[in-house]
C-alpha cells in the first residue's frame, strides 16, 4: 500500500507518489537525476556546497510535517516529488467539462496544451536559480544567505515537480522536454529561458528581494490557476508548490521592508528629513528611498509582462478546456464557464487610456493580472507604514500598468509611471527618474559586501524581527566551509 501523505525515502528520489512501484517512471527520473545534480553543482559556488545550511525539507505533505528543519549540505538536499493529497471525487471546477470527474490521466485532445503549460512553468524554476547564482557571495548576513538557499533548493524542487509530470504523463516527448529544461539557461544567447523576466539579471540583494516579492508572486498566481486544473495530478502538484511559494514572497517583502527600515533609521540618526537628499543618504551607506522606488518600478513591470497579452485565445482555450482556471476559482460567483460574461480590458483611444468590455473568456490573462496587482499592493502598504512610522515623507507606489511594458496593449509605448502618454523626448528625459540606471546599480553594488558573523548584518539592512524556525538572533544559519 502506497502512503500518500508521508514521504517515502526508499528510492533515490523522495516522493509520495509511489515511485518504488512505478519502475518505468522511477528509471526515467533516475536517468534525469545526474544531469540535475550537474546543473546544481555548476551553479552554486563550491564553498557553499560544502557548507552546512539550516534548511527546511518536506517530510510529509500534511500541515505539520512538511517543513522539517536541519543542517544540510546542499548537494545532498533531498529534492522530492510531492503532491498534495488527492481530494476524493474531485470534479472539474470550470470550463466546458465543469462538473465532470477530474482527469487522472491526460485527456488526449488537450495533451499539447497541457504539456506546454507544464514546460513553461517548469522553465521558470531553474531560471530563477540561475539568475540568483552569484548572490551568495555578497549575502548581508547568514540569515539572508540561508533564505537565499532555501528559495533556491525549493525552486529546484519545483523543477522536479514539473519534470515528474512530464516523465509520468507525456512519454518520450515529455522526457525530451525534461532534458531541455536543463539545456536552456537564463540569459543565454543560444538557448535562453522561455520568459523575459527570467533572462534578466539579479545583480544585487535588493534585486533579489524585489524579484521574490514581485516575480515569485507571478509564480503564485500561475500556480493558483493551475491548481484549479481539471488534470488532477497538475492540480495536486501546484497545491503543494504554493505552500513553499509563500516563504519566497515573505523573503522578498521582509527584505525590502528591512532595507527601508534601515534607511529611515539612518536618515533619522543623521537628521536628514528630505528623502531626495540622495548624495548625503548614500554617503551614509544606505539605499535612498527614490532608488528603491525605481527598482520596484522595474521588477513590477517586468512581472506584469509575464501575464501575456490581455486578450488571448490561448488563455480562453485553456480555460474552456478545464486546464487552467482563475485565481480563487471556487470563490468566484458566476457560472465558471463564462458563456455570456464580459470583462474590462485596457485600451488606448486617441492617446487616452480607457477600458472596454470584451468577452470574459478571452480576458482570462487580464483578470489574473488584475488579481496580481491587488495582491502585490498589500506589501506596498506595509512598507509605507515603516516610512510613516519613521516620520519621513515619502510614499512607495505601484506604477501605472502602462509604464515600461514590453508585452500587451501598452508594449513599447511611452507612458510615465502615472499613466500619461509621452513623446519620445519627454520619455527619454524622464527615464532616469523612473528606472534604475547604471550609477544606481553601481552604488547598490558598492554596498554588497558579505557579512558572515552570526547575528551581524550589513549596514544597509536591518535585522529581521524574528528568526527562521524561531531561532535566536545570533543563530548560525549557515556553517560556512572554510577553504
Ligand atoms: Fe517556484
Ligand atoms: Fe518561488
Amino acid at each position: 500500500m502506497v502512503d500518500l501523505i508521508n514521504v517515502s525515502y526508499d528510492t533515490q528520489i523522495p516522493n509520495n507518489v509511489g515511485l518504488s512501484e512505478d519502475r518505468k517512471v522511477l528509471k526515467a527520473l533516475e536517468k534525469w537525476h545526474p544531469g540535475y545534480i550537474n546543473w546544481w553543482n555548476g551553479l552554486i559556488p563550491e564553498q557553499f556546497q560544502k557548507s552546512q545550511v539550516y534548511l527546511r525539507t518536506a517530510v510529509s505533505v500534511d500541515p505539520k510535517g512538511w517543513a522539517s528543519f536541519g543542517y544540510v549540505n546542499m548537494p545532498e538536499y533531498r529534492w522530492g516529488v510531492l503532491l498534495a493529497p488527492q481530494v476524493e471525487d474531485r470534479k472539474i471546477p470550470f470550463g466546458e467539462h465543469k462538473g465532470e470527474p477530474a482527469w487522472q490521466e491526460v485527456p488526449g485532445e488537450y495533451r499539447n496544451m497541457l504539456k506546454r503549460l507544464i514546460v513553461i512553468q517548469g522553465d521558470t524554476e531553474p531560471g530563477s536559480v540561475e539568475q540568483q547564482r552569484f548572490l551568495g557571495l555578497t549575502a548581508p548576513s547568514l540569515y539572508d544567505l540561508r533564505n537565499l538557499f532555501q528559495v533556491n533548493v525549493e525552486e529546484g524542487r519545483h523543477l522536479w515537480a514539473m519534470v515528474y509530470l512530464l516523465h509520468k504523463y507525456f512519454g518520450k516527448d515529455g522526457r525530451e522536454e525534461a532534458d531541455d529544461l536543463l539545456r536552456r539557461s537564463s540569459g543565454s544567447d543560444e538557448a535562453p529561458r522561455m520568459l523575459g523576466a527570467f533572462n534578466e539579471e539579479t545583480p544585487d540583494w535588493l534585486s533579489f528581494f524585489m524579484f521574490t516579492y514581485f516575480t515569485d508572486r507571478d509564480g503564485k498566481m500561475q500556480l493558483e490557476s493551475l491548481a484549479q486544473s481539471g488534470f488532477d495530478p497538475l492540480s495536486r502538484t501546484c497545491r503543494f508548490m504554493l505552500t513553499e511559494e509563500a516563504h519566497h514572497m515573505f523573503v522578498g517583502e521582509t527584505g525590502i521592508g528591512r532595507t527601508i527600515d534601515r534607511t529611515c533609521q539612518v536618515m533619522n540618526e543623521n537628521g536628514i528629513t528630505d528623502p531626495y537628499d540622495i548624495n548625503r543618504i548614500r554617503e551614509l551607506g544606505v539605499i535612498d528611498l527614490p532608488t528603491m522606488q525605481k527598482k520596484l518600478n522595474l521588477h513590477y513591470t517586468l512581472s506584469l509582462d509575464l501575464f501575456g497579452q490581455e486578450v488571448s485565445t490561448n488563455a480562453a482555450n485553456a480555460f474552456n478546456a478545464g486546464i487552467k482556471g482563475r485565481y480563487m476559482e471556487p470563490r468566484i460567483d458566476d457560472d465558471h464557464q463564462l458563456t455570456n460574461d464580459t470583462y474590462k480590458v485596457w485600451d488606448l483611444v486617441d492617446g487616452k487610456l480607457t477600458h472596454h468590455e470584451v468577452p470574459a473568456l478571452t480576458a482570462i490573462n487580464m483578470r489574473l493580472r488584475d488579481d496580481y496587482v491587488r495582491d502585490a499592493a498589500g506589501g506596498i502598504g506595509r512598507w509605507n507604514k515603516i516610512i510613516e512610522k519613521a516620520g519621513i515623507e515619502f510614499e512607495m507606489k505601484l506604477p501605472h500598468e502602462a509604464f515600461n511594458r514590453k508585452i500587451g496593449v501598452f508594449a513599447n509605448l511611452n507612458f510615465d509611471p502615472e499613466g500619461n502618454l509621452l513623446s519620445d523626448e519627454e520619455y527619454k528625459a524622464g527615464v532616469p527618474q523612473w528606472l534604475p540606471n547604471k550609477s544606481d546599480g553601481d552604488f547598490i553594488q558598492s554596498l554588497m559586501v558579505p557579512v558572515s558573523e552570526p547575528g551581524k548584518y550589513a549596514g544597509w539592512i536591518s535585522p529581521p524581527k524574528v528568526g527562521i524556525d524561531s531561532k535566536p538572533g545570533d543563530f548560525e544559519y549557515v556553517k560556512l566551509h572554510m577553504a
